[in-house]
């Protein structure tokens, strides 16, 4: 078959993202699969077993990275296709999943076709990804780009106090190949947009230019305690209080900020947590982002100084601590490129755009050309057990990839 006329099959990418879904599953829909999880370990079974089917090689590193490699023509750095599989603790079907399983699909296809590549082609899924039971976010791909060493993401300690290392060793996914390997010539993720820009604009390929900066700070609040009954109000030290400023302040400080600026205050927690105890203690999270690092900047400073203010006028005590800091990313303009002109040339309409989430491709863009494809989140909805992209985008985004990939490993 001439490859111009390949495209993917997408009943068998459907059939997979709707097996994966079922690890983890919730009840009423959508899944659960926290990094290292015991979902998570079910969900990295099945998918190197599909790994092993395709006739992937599939190596596994030491913080739980796992690379399946089809040998081209040549040996030397494979184009990698890639994302995550685990979720948030109410995730949906498609994030990170998608990137994962139409890599195999495109494996699939080729084999199929029994085309064989000059460049080997690769299908990973990286660790924790989504940094919500252990921060950093995008843990995986920044010890295996090299940004964080293997030894500090394996003592970082989660919200359920375990490290990633008593993870990682429980569900027996710490690996012995090195972080790093194998090296990447290109790296291409497809994703649902996770937003409403291409559902509204009725565009079907985002070719994305970049991921904008993040920005994670973990709150610490240490006030006193009392009845709630009997404290009058201007002798409290109240670490709820606190707390409660902040998300107010936040998002206030996003629409002053305009742009891009987005803010949100994702978890909290006091202690006690009673009806008619003022909290001693509350402890919660701030995400900040915006594509602009200056501004993004100006954001973090405000909250800094918001919080010193708030510290000694309510008489508290406040601690911050950095659990993610990411700068906004530029992808390669020529593999931007590279994904508008195929979607074009598949007759998609697509658009150049940023992504507000993170994603592994953003550490990868510092090692290798890298590029992504969004399709479209039904309703611009994402991290929630009702997140769904139409069949026919899914198909869309497939078809790019498969494409992108084959280019990239056939180029000169
Ligand atoms: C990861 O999914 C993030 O953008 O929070
Ligand atoms: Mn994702
Ligand atoms: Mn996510």
């Amino acid at each position: 078959m001439s490859d111009r006329n390949l495209s993917i099959n997408l009943d068998r990418l459907l059939s997979r993202l709707q097996a994966l879904g079922q690890i983890g599953a919730l009840e009423g829909g959508g899944v659960c699969r926290l990094a290292l999880s015991d979902e998570d370990k079910q969900g990295r079974d099945l998918v190197i077993r599909w790994m092993r089917e395709l006739g992937l090689s599939v190596t596994i590193d030491r913080i739980g990275n796992v690379v399946g490699v089809r040998p081209g023509r040549e040996p030397g750095p494979p184009v990698m296709a890639g994302s995550h599989i685990d979720t948030v603790r109410t995730g949906g079907l498609y994030d990170g999943s998608l990137g994962v399983l139409a890599g195999l699909e495109v494996i699939q296809t080729l084999n199929e076709a029994e085309i064989t590549t000059t460049r080997p082609l690769a299908v990973a899924f990286f660790t924790n990804e989504e940094g919500s039971r252990f921060a950093p976010d995008m843990m995986g791909s920044l010890v295996f780009q090299g940004g964080m060493s293997v030894e500090e993401a394996l003592q970082t300690v989660g919200i359920d106090g375990t490290t990633v290392e008593e993870n990682l060793n429980r569900i027996g996914y710490a690996g012995e190949a090195p972080c790093g390997d194998p090296k990447v010539h290109a790296y291409v993720e497809l994703h649902v947009e996770q937003g409403p820009v291409l559902e509204e604009e009725g565009v079907v390929i985002g070719a994305v230019e970049g991921v904008q900066g993040i920005s994670w700070t973990e709150v610490l609040v240490e006030g006193v305690s009392n009845h709630a009954g009997t404290t009058p109000m201007r002798l409290r030290h109240d670490a709820g209080y606190i707390a409660g400023a902040t998300i107010a302040f936040v998002r206030d400080l996003a629409l002053r900020l305009g742009g891009d600026q987005v803010a949100t205050v994702g978890s909290i927690e006091f202690t006690p947590n009673l009806v008619n105890v003022i909290p001693e203690q509350a402890r919660f999270t701030v995400d900040l982002r915006n594509t602009d690092e200056e501004r993004l900047q100006a954001a973090e400073s405000e909250l800094a100084t918001f919080l010193d203010n708030l510290a000694k006028s309510e008489g508290v005590k406040i601690s911050r601590r950095s659990l993610a800091r990411f700068e906004p990313v530029a992808f390669d303009p020529s593999m931007v490129e590279r994904v508008e002109r195929i979607a074009r040339d598949l007759g998609y309409s697509v658009r150049r755009m940023p992504s507000g989430a993170g994603h592994d491709a953003q550490i990868l863009a510092r090692v290798c050309p890298t590029s992504m494809i969004f399709v479209p989140s039904v309703g611009g909805i994402s991290h929630n057990v009702t997140e769904f992209t139409h069949p026919e985008h899914i198909e869309a985004g497939a078809n790019v990839l498969l494409r992108t990939l084959l280019e990239l490993a056939d180029a000169a």
